[in-house]
């Protein structure tokens, strides 16, 4: 079986975000505990296809030239008045309650576009580099693609250093409803980077991040933080967020040494807390396996929306009332959507919306995982391409159906908030 690396080959040597830090080195590399890849990269990989997007036929990413063609900021607003700003965005953006997490390599444009057929209200892009954003044109082409549709969609950045992560967001706001920080990856390489959660020890650099962008921005900031494991300290950090200027906060509900989501059940009392504490949108993050989960969530934590990220991965569908898991005759339609469904409308849209195939090398494995357990002769031919063509994986999915595989995906029905099952509006 060969594994190639699901990371491009420039990020896997050591890169620094800061030049001024000896902290701030960013080794992109993953490993199988961490969510930024489903498999160990390999050394082998100059020139590795799954870094060569799937298609070069349509242009999805923005220009220089409209990336130069920046906004101005529109003043910066304290008090009572940034916080009905914040509002009134969102209220302008039709409060999205159902929101795609942003996942490496996993939150992609063609992803993004999947999900929202079947009920997503908005999502965030993968968290890009912020450094690595400003300085190459290759990183940003082929991590940050939008189009039209993709709207209401948050960006996020990682980064340590203000006038950087500034450049970055410079970029992408004409494109985008919020620029996110990141200030929840728990990850080694966010450690070695100095980033994401690592920076809950420097809540002044924390604060000048936020400062930074909501005095320069056009777009609102948002960041997605983790709790501290001390309640006060995490609803003394949300304030103080909140006063620097960010506009809506993403709460994801475990710590930062709580890596295993799968483990360990996101706190939401401490997410409850912190929505009772600030005044901008809040929305919670963890324990979203299905529909049900979503209303529960919303109505424990008093929250504006949900984030969920690795049960959307298998079931895309998730907010349109669809859950994976087992059969229920009675519940469930004949000839209901499934899984590998689902990877043939992905891969569609990914003919439309080129992606390295490293991405969908990655959805493969998390939509069919399934169906591979039963028949992992399938997954062994798949491993093995070290090529991957949309032939190849319309002719896999076909091969899987011959083979007399069916696992629909039961459906829930129509939900608390009036879609139906397709996601469309009742
Ligand atoms: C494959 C994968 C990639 C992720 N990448 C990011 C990321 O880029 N930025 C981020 O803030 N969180 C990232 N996360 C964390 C999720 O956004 C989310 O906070 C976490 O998985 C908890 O949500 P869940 O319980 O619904 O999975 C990632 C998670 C997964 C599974």
């Amino acid at each position: 079986m060969r594994f190639k690396p699901l990371l491009p080959a420039y990020l896997l040597t050591n890169i620094r975000l800061n030049p001024n830090s000896k902290l701030s080195h960013f080794p992109f590399m993953a490993t199988q505990s961490q969510p930024l890849s489903s498999q160990a990269p390999t050394d082998d990989g100059v020139n590795n296809e799954d870094d060569t997007l799937c298609s070069c036929d349509v242009r999805t990413s923005f220009s220089e030239a409209e990336a130069a063609d920046l906004g101005r900021p529109n003043g910066y607003l304290t008090g009572e008045a940034r916080i009905e700003r914040a509002w009134a965005h969102w209220n302008k953006l039709g409060r999205p309650k159902l929101v795609v997490a942003p996942m490496v390599d996993n939150s992609e444009l063609p992803f993004r576009m999947l999900c929202r057929k079947y009920g997503a209200e908005a999502a965030y892009t993968p968290m890009l580099h912020s450094r690595i954003f400003t300085e190459t044109e290759k990183y940003r082409s082929q991590e940050f693609t939008t189009c039209e549709e993709d709207r209401p969609l948050f960006v996020q950045f990682c980064a340590n250093d203000p006038d950087v992560l500034l450049e970055a967001a410079r970029r992408v706001e004409p494109y985008c409803d919020y620029v996110d920080i990141n200030f929840g990856c728990p990850q080694r390489i966010a450690r070695r980077g100095y980033y994401g959660a690592f920076l809950m020890d420097n809540l002044p650099l924390v604060k000048s991040l936020v400062e930074k962008l909501s005095k320069n921005l056009n777009v609102p900031v948002s960041c997605k933080i983790r709790i501290f494991p001390d309640l006060q300290e995490t609803i003394n950090y949300a304030k103080m967020l909140e006063d620097a200027g960010c506009a809506l906060l993403a709460v994801h509900g475990r710590t930062r040494d709580e890596k295993d989501g799968k483990k360990i059940r996101a706190n939401w009392k401490a997410i409850k807390a912190v929505k009772n504490a600030v005044k901008i949108p809040v929305l919670a993050n963890g324990n979203i396996r299905h529909i049900e989960d979503v209303w529960e969530c919303l109505e424990e934590t008093g929250c504006d929306g949900v984030l969920s990220a690795e049960s959307l991965l298998e079931n895309p569908a998730l907010f349109a009332g669809y859950i994976t898991g087992e059969w229920v005759e009675e519940r469930c339609k004949e000839g209901e959507l499934d899984q590998a469904e689902l990877l043939v409308e992905y891969l569609k849209m990914c003919e439309k919306y080129p992606v390295p195939w490293r991405m969908i090398r990655s959805h493969v494995h998390k939509l069919l995982g399934e169906w591979f357990r039963i028949h992992p002769s399938v997954r062994e031919d798949f491993n093995a391409q070290s090529k991957l063509t949309f032939e190849f994986l319309y002719d896999m999915v076909n091969r899987l159906r011959e083979l007399g595989v069916k696992m629909p995906l039961r459906v829930m029905g129509v939900n608390r908030n009036g879609l139906s099952a397709n996601g469309a509006s009742a």
